[in-house]
């Protein structure tokens, strides 16, 4: 099953808004599997956000997600990297669909709420660069078979 890395951003914690986010998430369906509450040291956001290092919005990138604590989490589920995507909104507030968290909570592209894996080669390396592999837990969710199963 799909895994997906999740990031409430300092803008979301700071607004007491990591319950709802988890919630919707939850409530969805999708399986939590890792978590931690951490302030983001320097050389972890730097790689976090690599991709955007020519960006003209890097430095300040990286100044915001330093600037208070953040929620990591991974969560898993079918095509889970879509699903919380679709769940959180396009990254530009303005432009996500009512109902989604960044169109429900945001105004801004820079106090967007939340970061989420938009592929499976960086579902995969975000994960592994924020969790080392012994703390995704592997666990049986009681209404699982209610959410995903087969009929
Ligand atoms: P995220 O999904 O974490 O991926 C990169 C982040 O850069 C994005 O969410 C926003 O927080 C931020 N970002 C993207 N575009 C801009 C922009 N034009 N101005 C400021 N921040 C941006």
């Amino acid at each position: 099953m799909e895994k997906t890395f999740v990031l409430v951003k300092p803008d979301g914690v700071q607004r007491g808004l990591i319950g709802e986010i988890l919630s919707k998430l939850e409530k969805r369906g999708l399986k939590l599997v890792a978590a931690k509450f951490l302030q983001v040291p320097n050389d972890l956001a730097e790689k976090h956000y690599a991709v955007h290092k020519e960006k003209p919005f890097y430095e300040g990138l990286i100044r915001y997600i330093t600037s208070a604590p953040v929620m990591a989490m991974v969560f898993q589920g079918p095509e889970a990297i879509h699903a919380v995507r679709q769940t959180m909104g396009l990254t530009d507030p303005l432009k996500a669909e009512p109902g989604t968290i960044r169109h429900d909570f945001a105004l801004r592209i820079s106090r967007n709420l939340t970061h989420a894996s938009d592929s499976p080669d960086n579902a995969e390396s975000e994960i592994s660069l924020w969790f080392p592999s012994d703390e995704i837990v592997q666990w049986t969710k009681a209404d699982e078979d209610w959410i995903i199963g087969d009929n």
